[in-house]
């Protein structure tokens, strides 16, 4: 089997360190590793895979080396002036900012949902955003055998997502709390974020949605090929480290049995059921952190419509709402285009 050079760009971020250790998870057929960061970064050691790896800087130059696959999470910007220039050079990006996802010509993929996609790539493949992965892993089986007519997601997400500040601010809030002490400014949000929901991601847009609500969106349409399908999103951020909560209601072109629903769930890809409420079992945010698994329950008929169901749905979004997702994509591509 072919082996592989593999760039990881963004290696000291918070999606980049997870990256690094996916990756020592999951062993794919490398030969080598080169991890990349910024100038403040560069030079400074990682420990990856048993060895010390020196970060290199990245530049033209330096993305340009012969690599097979590369793994970026570096930022918008980063993306969109570097993933073309390793593109270029016959190297596979698989990039996990927001920049390239609605291109028409980069796939977005989830493999459990759109594997195929994989082989359309023009050199990048983009990895959705994090609370629109875990979403297509529970409506794709949906889809497939009923059809999808509307959707409504209302997510529940954590600091993480917001990278290391935003885990910085619900830390600062909980140490204040607990010494009891005002909390200091926020750093990343615009509010506090210990003990409130705040009901904005990113930045708004012209109709007062949110990037973030726009990104779910345009990016379910687009993963599940349906750019006619109803759907909207409310996304608040939450005060939990780890793991995306999301209510999602959903109603179906035919009519289906709640029971089959759950039946699908139970053997869908990726997916773990966990909906016996007599039990109080239902997934829970603290017991998704750190799996790769997206996690289903409270499925249940919405009586106030036709063919419509309610569930609650959690991930990990360092985990399947990026790393492992990017991964997941890369090991894809080596096994569709080895065979
Ligand atoms: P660095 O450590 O050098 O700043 P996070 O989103 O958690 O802040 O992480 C961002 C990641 O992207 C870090 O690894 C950061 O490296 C990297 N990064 C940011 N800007 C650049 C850039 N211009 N070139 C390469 N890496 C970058």
């Amino acid at each position: 089997m072919k082996k592989y050079k593999i760039a990881v760009v963004g290696a000291t971020g918070v999606v980049g360190r997870s990256f690094l250790k996916v990756l020592e998870e999951r062993k794919l057929p490398a030969e080598s590793y080169t991890l990349f960061a910024s100038q403040r970064s560069a030079g400074s050691t990682v420990r990856f895979m048993g060895e010390d790896h020196t970060v290199q800087l990245l530049t033209e130059e330096s993305i340009s080396a012969g690599f097979d696959i590369a793994l970026f999470s570096a930022g918008g910007e980063t993306s969109r002036k570097f993933a073309p220039i390793a593109a270029k050079s016959g190297c596979l990006v698989i990039d996990n900012s927001s920049c390239w996802r609605m291109d028409p010509t980069v796939p977005l993929v989830v493999p459990e949902v759109n594997p195929q996609d994989i082989l359309k790539h023009n050199g990048i493949i983009a990895n959705p955003n994090c609370s629109t992965i875990q979403a297509m892993v529970a409506l794709a089986p949906l889809q497939k055998k009923y059809g999808l007519r509307r959707v409504i997601f209302s997510t529940y997400q954590a600091v993480s997502g917001a990278g290391a500040a935003g885990i910085g601010d619900l830390q600062a809030g909980v140490e204040a709390y607990a010494a009891g002490k005002e909390a200091p400014a926020p750093k990343k949000f615009d509010y506090p974020i210990f003990g409130n929901c705040i009901p904005q991601i990113d930045v708004f847009a012209d109709d007062d949605y949110t990037k973030e609500e726009l990104k779910m969106i345009n990016e379910t349409r687009k993963i599940l090929s349906q750019p006619e399908l109803a759907v909207t999103a409310t996304c608040v951020r939450v005060p939990v480290f780890a793991s995306h909560s999301e209510s999602i209601n959903i109603t179906t072109e035919k009519p289906f049995e709640i029971e089959d629903v759950k039946q699908l769930f139970a053997e869908a890809e990726g997916v773990v059921l966990v909906d016996d409420v007599k039990s109080k079992m239902y997934p829970l945010a603290a017991e998704a952190a750190d799996k790769d698994e997206v996690f289903i329950g409270r499925v249940r008929i919405d009586r106030s419509f036709p063919n419509t169901l309610n569930l609650w749905c959690v991930a990990d979004n360092i985990r399947k709402g990026a790393a492992t997702n990017a991964v997941q994509i890369a090991e894809k591509y080596i096994q569709l285009t080895n065979k």
